[in-house]
């Protein structure tokens, strides 16, 4: 079984490996539960088929059992969002969770303690996924932003555990990072900004053999800048990159993708929220300053650009949308993308800092799909096989959709 709707799930024991790992602040409180929402239908979905849901996630990068990385403080917004009292368990094998397990009624949710309180899960210890696999009859992993981790409670419990199947965020992480991207609606552009090409290069390398259209931004422009010759100032510059900057370039072009890079900038004196600034053609950055956001007349350039496709994915902002006065090109893009999306265009936002711009501007909602995953979308989006997917059944992978 690939599909979890085909499995039989009344009065089954089902163990969900969740990515619950949100940010909490110094009391505890969770200040961003994006998470926990996205695991939720998967959940309901299980209860309402009459399913005992044994719940697991890790929560931050704990060294051994360390209270403050408890799970405790997500049982409250679980049990509001699945509208019953969620269980919580002290530990993750064992005994005691042994017991809970078996009073688990249909229906019921027990979410175990922090599963990397045990070195073994990141070591992938097959004794610990053994141990793991025995709580359940069935294996359903959900944990997308977890999924290129190959630990004990992605990985190494499906070799234990069959069926072994994708929940539902899961697999429209998949369906959008991978089918979406891979067999798009045409003409497909491809945004990619961030500070250091160096982290990116994965993900251009990967894109330019897909997208039609390359859009780049972010403070890895001033490298390729250099490269062509141009003064950057002092602009974030990776000078060991100016060479794979250069084959960047000459790869867009044999490959006939569009590739445009910002034709001004916002630049500043100091690297700072109150710094000066002015708006510059990218050729006249002058000593001293530095580039920290695209200008207006490259938004219209990438606007243009956009409202030409039927695809778009982005990941990296403009520039430094931290501070507000260089966030408006990184704004602008959210708000373009919102305005495409309502009008059928299939937009889809790649993981850490970029979703984090669509929230701000408020329009996270209108967007074909969000993802939860920051390394896990780089690596998936770098066309790497994830292991937490690798190791599901047959079905999952098979699927190749184009939304
Ligand atoms: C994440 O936040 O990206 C995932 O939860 C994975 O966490 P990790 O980088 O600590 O493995």
């Amino acid at each position: 079984v690939g599909d979890l709707t085909a499995a039989d799930l009344e009065g089954k024991r089902v163990l969900v490996r969740a990515d619950l790992n949100v940010p909490l602040d110094d009391n505890q409180n969770i200040t961003d539960d994006t998470r926990i929402r996205a695991a939720i239908p998967t959940i309901k979905y299980l209860l309402s088929n009459g399913a005992k849901v044994i719940l697991t996630s890790h929560l931050g990068r704990p060294k051994g059992v360390t209270p403050k990385f408890s799970l405790a403080p997500l049982v409250p917004r679980l049990s509001e969002l699945l509208g019953i009292e969620v269980k919580k368990a002290e530990d993750v094998i064992g005994p005691e969770v042994e017991k809970l397990v078996a009073d688990l009624a249909n229906g019921a949710v027990l979410l175990l303690e922090n599963v990397r309180f045990y070195k073994e899960e990141e070591k992938n210890d097959p004794e610990f996924a053994k141990k793991l696999a025995s709580l359940a009859d069935l294996f359903v992993n959900d944990a997308f932003g977890t999924a290129h981790r190959a630990h004990a409670s992605t990985e190494g419990v499906t070799k234990f555990l069959k069926p072994s199947v994708a929940g539902f965020l899961l697999q429209k992480e998949l369906d959008y990072l991978d089918g979406a991207v891979s067999n798009p609606k045409r003409p497909f552009a491809a945004i990619v900004g961030g500070s250091k090409v160096s982290s990116k290069i994965g993900v251009i390398e990967s894109l330019l053999e897909k997208c039609d259209i390359l859009l780049l931004g972010g403070g890895m422009i001033f490298t390729f800048y250099k490269a062509q010759g141009l003064s950057v100032g002092s602009s974030l510059v990776e000078e060991d990159k100016l060479e794979l900057a250069t084959s960047l370039l000459a790869k867009a072009k044999a490959k006939g993708v569009s590739l445009l890079l910002p034709s001004d900038v916002i630049i500043a004196d100091k690297f700072a929220p109150d710094a000066n600034s002015q708006t510059v053609p990218a050729s006249a950055i002058p000593d001293g300053w530095m580039g920290l956001d695209i200008g207006p007349d490259s938004v219209k350039t990438f606007n243009d650009a956009l409202d030409t496709t039927q695809t778009i994915i982005w990941n990296g902002p403009m520039g430094v949308f931290e501070f507000d006065k260089f966030a408006v090109g990184t704004e602008s893009i959210a708000k373009k993308l919102a305005e495409l999306s309502k009008k059928g265009v299939t937009t889809i936002i790649g993981g850490g800092d970029s979703v984090a711009a669509v929230e701000k501007v408020g329009v996270a909602d209108v967007m074909s799909h969000i993802s939860t995953g920051g390394g896990a979308s780089l690596e998936l989006l770098e066309g790497k096989e994830l292991p937490g997917v690798v190791a599901l059944d047959e079905g999952v992978m098979t699927r190749s959709v184009t939304v």
